[in-house]
Formats: structure tokens, sequence, C-alpha cells
């Protein structure tokens, strides 16, 4: 470099952000193209992932009487007071266990997160508790939590559960992307009554929807929208073995 520019005053880099900065359809331009620039890096990926839920083993679609109690839970508004998510903090994994995982809640439609907790998280409160423990509970809950707030569903057991719009909800389910079969379909209604009857013809059930558990929950006769809710409450979150659980860190 020669003395003589040396001696000029260089122009900084930024000064030329002065155009910029004093005129405003120029500004909004910028401002557009950069914000565009942004979006398109952290969106476009997403087009282009097969999947952004991690398979997990054990995850099968609910079973008919299963999905015919989730429906209860969601016309009863349980929802309102109880979340279905439990959190990867400390404090919530040792309260409910393993933090609820995305493939867990990938055939519930709709689903039932939630942040409203006036009663405890219920993700993983299958198994819990005995069935007759939450017979006690659904149809008093004060008879066994003495200050609970939780309103009273002895009439669930007086209602009975009507097969065939069972079926029709598996086939509805299926519509909207839970890879329910034309077998799962067809037997749908019969399986609802299978799953209370311990001395059924269970095989097909259990190759359906493996690990269903088969008994008559409520200890009384015919299909009551009591037994569909108790077994819909103690599967809740059992479906994954997470003794040999492994996070695909790959993702
Ligand atoms: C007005 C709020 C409210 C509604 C609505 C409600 N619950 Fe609860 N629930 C609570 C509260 C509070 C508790 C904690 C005290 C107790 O165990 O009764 C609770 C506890 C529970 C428990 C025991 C959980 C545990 O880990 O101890 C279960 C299971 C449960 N509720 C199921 C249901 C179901 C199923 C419905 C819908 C049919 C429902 N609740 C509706 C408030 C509610």
């Amino acid at each position: 470099m020669s003395d003589k520019d040396m001696k000029k005053p260089r122009k900084g880099f930024l000064d030329h952000h002065r155009v910029l900065e004093r005129n405003a359809t120029l500004l909004l331009i910028g401002s557009f193209l950069v914000v565009s620039i942004g979006g398109i890096v952290e969106i476009a990926p997403l087009f282009y992932l097969e999947n952004t839920i991690e398979d997990v083993e054990g995850m099968r679609p609910y079973s008919p009487l299963e999905l015919a109690g989730r429906d209860v839970y969601v016309r009863e508004g349980c929802y309102n007071c109880h979340s279905q998510m439990i959190r990867p903090m400390r404090d919530e994994v040792e309260r409910y266990g393993h933090y609820s995982l995305a493939a867990e809640s990938m055939y519930d439609h709709p689903f039932q997160w939630g942040s409203k907790r006036t009663g405890p998280d219920l993700a993983r409160v299958g198994g819990r508790y005995s069935d007759e423990w939450h017979l006690d509970h659904l149809r008093d809950p004060q008879s066994v939590v003495p200050e609970s707030i939780m309103p009273k569903y002895a009439f669930l057991s007086d209602v009975m559960v009507n097969a065939n719009h069972v079926a029709d909800l598996v086939a509805t389910h299926a519509i909207v992307g839970v890879p329910y079969t034309d077998e799962m379909i067809e037997m749908a209604a019969q399986d609802v009554r299978t799953q209370i009857d311990p001395f059924g013809d269970t095989d097909g059930l259990l190759e359906r929807y493996p690990g269903a558990a088969i008994r008559n929950f409520d200890g009384e006769r015919g299909v009551s929208e009591m037994d569909a809710l108790v077994a819909y409450l103690q599967m809740l979150g059992t479906l994954v073995d997470f003794s040999t659980f492994m996070p695909d860190e790959s993702r």
C-alpha cells in the first residue's frame, strides 16, 4: 500500500448498513430475505424426513375395549384435570416414571398431553393400582382418597358398551391413520366381548393386540363403560418395556 492510500479514511463495512437503515422499503425487503432463509433452513428438512417419531418396540394400536375406554375418558373430560405427558424433568420422572416418548401417543386421536394437572399425570398409571382400587376410586374417589375433589363416576357401571359403535370407532381411527387392519375392524365388535372373558378363545385377540389384559375388569356381567375405562387406565404407559428401551441417538 502507498502512503497516499493509508491517509484516505476508509469506509467501514457497517457504514453500508446505513443505506438500509435510511430506506424503510429496502429494510423491509432485507428483513424478509433474512427471515425466509432462516425459515427454509428450519422447515425444508422436515419435508424430507420420513418420520419424526422414533419407532419404539412394543407400541400397538389400542384394543377395541381400550379404545372404548379412551372414548369414555375423552367424553367425560378427564383431561380437564389429568395430563398424560411425563416431562423429562427429574421431579416428574421420580414421581411418575420414565418420561413420555412421542411414540407412546402416536395412536392417540386426539392426544391427551395437556398441562392442566388438578389430579396427577396418568401417562403411566397402568398397573399401579388393582382393578378393585380403580373401581372403588371411580365410583367414589373420596372413599379411597378422602381429600379428593374428583367427581364420582359410578354411573359408568350401568352403561353398557355398544360393540358395534366400537367397531365404527376402530374404523374411524383407521381412516385417520392408525394401522388397524381390515381383520381388526371386522373382529372389533367380537374383541370387545372377548377381552373381558378369560375363558373365551383369546388367541386371535392376543395376536392382534399383544399384551392386552384379558379379565372381567368390574367383575360383573356384560361389558360396561366401567370395564372399558378400567381396561384403558390399566394399559396406560405399559406397552414399552423400559428395562430394554434404548433411545435411538442417531436421530
Ligand atoms: C375435577 C378434577 C378431576 C376430574 C374431572 C377427574 N379427576 Fe381423576 N383425580 C383428580 C384428583 C384431584 C386426583 C387425586 C386424588 C385422588 O386420587 O382422587 C385424581 C386421581 C385420579 C387417579 C389416581 C391417579 C394416581 O396416580 O393416584 C386416577 C386413575 C384418575 N384420577 C382417573 C380419572 C378418570 C378416569 C377421570 C374421568 C372419568 C378423572 N380422573 C376425572 C381430579 C379429577
